[in-house]
């Protein structure tokens, strides 16, 4: 672990930028061949993050290691690793063909090299083809092809990308997600991938780093970072979360609008007593217009709005003092329009409970509580 080419490690790494601490004492183990996100909201210290891997920032603290190799004072262009940016700049007066061969004509690269290794990158994006043209002849999703070529012309064995997508529009975003996910599983490459998008997150990465001021939060598979979130931040900031503030119970908590009681076992070691923040994901409440027997946690409320998504429905239902998200599947023979009484109810095993010491950043991150 941790040797392997294309694998990389950040141990107790921190870079401060005056006062500000862009990363703090972050902890990331990547394996050779995975594709992982850094995900996180502006300003966590992605950037910072992937700029030390780049070679472009030095730690203040801490060490890095690229297949194996500590990096301390290697420039960027000996790192095994290379950078497709946001803003990744083609040059407009170059061909295609140009644009990629740019790097390796700096470096002395003889002619034939250049001319073999730029068609196998532009191969692998699938652009041989437009290899003539400049970059105004092409649309946003082939520029973007262009400079991912660009920056594989070296075959690192690490590939950097920091919001690659994020200045092309959802329906192309959608297709070059599909695309870079291929790509990396056709090179076996590892791509370390910035996004501060969860759906992206969730839809490319074999794991996701979820980072949070300068460190790692929550490190895991889609899957087990969407079902066990480990933080109430998580909770909030992969998929949607019903919040409620309350005090924790020996078996879960009540909740401060005194209309619920919320049960659960406490997760994370929130002591009896304690101030907690209790989550159920929209998904995991069922609706129905009598009064369920067997659940652990029902409330009364009334229909405020129906949404369609396709193959989901939702429904924003009011008990009284607040509101709640509910998605059940288009399949669900029940329905109900704005207005009606329903009654919710939830199983406490899909409840989790967390320290409130992150209540603000929940609030502030999802506006659900
Ligand atoms: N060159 C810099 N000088 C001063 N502060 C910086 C610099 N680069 C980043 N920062 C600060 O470090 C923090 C992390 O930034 P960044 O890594 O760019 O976050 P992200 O990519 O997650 O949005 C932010 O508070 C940002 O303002
Ligand atoms: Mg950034």
């Amino acid at each position: 672990m941790g040797s392997e080419r294309g694998s990389v490690e950040l141990v107790n790494v921190t870079k401060r930028y005056g006062d500000v601490v862009a990363v703090d004492t972050l902890n990331l183990e990547i394996n050779s061949g995975e594709f992982l996100s850094l995900l996180g909201p502006s300003g966590c210290g992605k950037t910072t993050t992937l700029r030390m891997l780049a070679g472009f920032e030095q730690p203040d603290e801490g060490f890095v290691r690229i297949s194996g190799e500590y990096v301390q004072g290697v420039p960027p262009y000996k790192r095994d690793v290379n950078t497709v940016f946001q803003h990744y700049a083609l040059f407009p007066h170059m061909s295609v063909a140009e644009n990629v061969a740019y790097g390796l004509r700096q470096k002395g690269v003889s002619k034939d090299e250049i001319g073999t290794k730029v068609v196998e990158a532009l191969d692998m994006v699938q652009m041989s083809k437009m290899a003539t043209r400049r970059p105004r002849q092409l649309s946003g999703g082939q520029q973007q092809r262009v400079a991912v070529a660009r920056a594989l012309v070296n075959r690192p064995s690490i590939l950097l990308l920091d919001e690659p997508l994020g200045a092309l529009d959802r329906k192309l975003r959608e297709e070059m997600q599909i695309e870079l996910k291929l790509l990396q599983n056709r090179l076996g490459i590892t791509f370390v991938f910035v996004t501060h998008d969860q759906e992206e997150a969730m839809s490319m990465s074999d794991r996701i780093a979820i980072m949070l001021n300068g460190h790692v939060e929550q490190l895991g598979d889609p899957e087990t970072v969407y079902e066990r979130p480990t933080s109430a931040f998580v909770a909030g900031f992969i998929g949607r979360n019903n919040f409620w503030r309350g005090v924790a119970t020996e078996n879960g908590a009540n909740a401060d609008d005194q209309t619920v009681f919320v049960a659960s076992r406490p997760k994370e070691n929130v002591p009896t007593g304690q101030e907690a923040l209790a989550a159920v994901r929209p998904e995991c409440i069922s609706l129905s217009a009598t009064k369920p027997g067997a659940s652990s946690n029902v409330v009364g409320a009334k229909v405020a709005g129906v949404s369609h998504f396709g193959d989901v429905l939702q429904y924003v239902v009011s008990t009284g003092s607040r509101d709640l998200l509910v998605q059940v599947s288009r399949t669900d023979p029940a329905r109900f329009g704005v207005g009606d009484e329903v009654w919710c109810s939830w199983s406490a095993d899909d409840v989790f409970l967390f320290s409130a010491r992150q209540a603000s950043l929940v609030l502030a991150g999802t506006g659900s509580v």
